[in-house]
């Protein structure tokens, strides 16, 4: 059987009203049953004291106790609280008021004993712990009236107060089942509808609907959190759907450009516009090598992405990689005009990371540096240690990267100025490459402005030790 939150949540509140009425009910029966016979048998002792001036008057009138021998039905006329006036005579005595003693039968349970403690007339058989009254006539004691207490609640006075009892039972039971129902309804409208609308909207989200959105209240409990999560779940799908799109043109883009380039020199080529030697097979091959470049990166980014790829890594030297990349470009920074200053520390900068990745991550910002600094400027490269980490900072000399344009040059496919950058040849996925890298080595990497005049790329990687 399904059964919606509603009417689970009636279910338990119900239940734990019922548990809780009954538990009271128990409780309230068991200490009115003890409670209920210390009061039968106060109120009996108060009913005895009050009887004693009855019954002296009683002896008094008579002179002995003969008169309850011959006629033991005057007892409970004696009884009855004796008139102020002496004379009355037993049989005029008025009804006892209907105290609560009275209603009791307290009066049931009381033995007239005679100055030798032999019964003359009342309850049958006295018990041991029996409350006794001396009754004293000129200073004679001349009998006992003796009150047996109570042991259990009568039959009838336990069946009175069981029925009252059962009817307190329904009428609390029945109040439960309806304040149950009214939680359960009140819960179902006020807390409950956020949830469903959640589950609705989770509904269309998951049908490809992204632009969906459920109300947000201000409040900061579970569901108000709830909404503003799933708000937030579905602005980053919807975003990274927009990423997936863009990405699938940039990259279509990116393939046509230099597959059209081919194409067309191909063409040329065939209809014999251009001649088939040296100069245009090097075109030829430049564009194949740039098709290769960017189908080896995009192939290397989707890797990365899938957590697929692979780095092999050991104890190196970043000062010996460093120093080995910033060689190796020797001449490539002499073709652009540019001049490196290196500073590097005397020691090693030892560190755990995969070295082939690591030259291939200095070799993109040394290249980036050639491609986007103007001849004739400058280049720093510094590296250091600091506390548990290596720093190793890249500055080179004019153009800059905008400051609103900082944070996005790791994004794939971003180039400051398309235009220009489509010139060198690059497609915008070098820094996104190279912030993988470092985020595989739990490191960081981010650019600012740079003193010189360009961009400074600072890199931390945790040292070695
Ligand atoms: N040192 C730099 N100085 C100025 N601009 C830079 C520098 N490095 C990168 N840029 C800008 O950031 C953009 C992104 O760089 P990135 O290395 O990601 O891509 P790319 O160099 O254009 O192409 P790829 O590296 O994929 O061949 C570049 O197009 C360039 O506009
Ligand atoms: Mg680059």
């Amino acid at each position: 059987m399904k059964l919606n939150l509603a009417t689970r949540l009636f279910a338990a509140v119900l239940s734990a009203a019922v548990v809780v009425a009954v538990a009271m009910g128990v409780g309230a029966h068991v200490n009115l049953n003890r409670d209920f016979l210390g009061y039968l048998n106060e109120q009996s002792v108060g009913r005895l004291d009050l009887a004693v001036p009855s019954v002296t008057a009683g002896y008094r009138q008579q002179g002995s106790w003969d008169f309850l021998r011959e006629r033991p039905d005057l007892w409970y006329r004696l009884l009855r609280p004796a008139p102020d006036d002496n004379r009355v005579p037993l049989s005029a005595r008025p009804p006892a008021s209907a105290t609560p003693a009275e209603l009791t039968g307290a009066s049931r349970r009381f033995t007239l004993l005679d100055a030798e403690r032999r019964r003359i007339v009342g309850f049958a058989s006295p018990a041991e712990n029996a409350v006794e009254r001396a009754i004293v006539v000129d200073g004679v004691t001349v009998g006992w009236l003796v009150l047996t207490p109570f042991e259990s609640v009568s039959y009838g006075a336990e069946k009175r107060f069981a029925d009252a009892q059962a009817r307190t039972g329904w009428v609390v039971g029945g109040g439960a089942v309806l304040l149950a129902a009214a939680v359960a309804l009140w819960a179902s409208r006020r807390l409950l509808r956020p949830v469903r609308q959640v589950a609705d909207a989770t509904h269309r989200l998951a049908a490809g609907d992204h632009a969906t959105r459920v109300p947000q209240n201000d409040k900061d409990d579970e569901i108000g959190r709830l909404a503003r999560d799933f708000n937030q779940l579905a602005l980053t799908l919807q975003r990274n759907e927009a990423m997936r799109r863009e990405f699938m043109a940039d990259v279509s883009h990116e393939l046509r450009t230099p597959l059209g380039v081919l194409h067309g020199e191909l063409e040329a080529l065939e209809d014999g516009v251009r001649q088939l030697d040296a100069t245009a097979l090097r075109s030829l091959k430049a564009e194949v090598a740039t098709l290769h470049k960017l189908v080896d990166d995009l192939y290397e980014l989707s890797l990365a992405d899938v957590g697929a790829l692979s780095y092999r890594k050991s104890a190196l030297d970043l000062r010996e990689i460093i120093d080995d990349t910033a060689g190796a470009f020797g001449e490539r920074l002499r073709s652009s005009g540019l001049a490196l200053q290196l500073e590097l520390p005397p020691g090693p900068l030892p560190a755990f990371g995969d070295a082939r990745r690591l030259r291939q991550l200095f070799a993109n910002l040394l290249e980036n540096s050639c491609r986007y600094t103007d001849a004739g400027g400058a280049l720093r490269l510094k590296a250091r240690r600091e506390g548990r980490q290596v720093l190793i900072d890249l500055h080179d000399s004019a153009p800059g990267v905008h400051p609103d344009q900082l944070p996005r040059l790791f994004e794939r496919f971003f180039r400051v100025e398309a235009s220009r950058s489509r010139a060198s040849g690059g497609a915008g996925l070098g820094l996104s490459i190279c912030q993988r890298i470092v985020q595989a080595h739990e490191g960081r990497i981010d650019a600012r402005p740079s003193p010189l005049g360009g961009l400074w790329l600072r890199v931390e990687l945790p040292a070695l030790g």
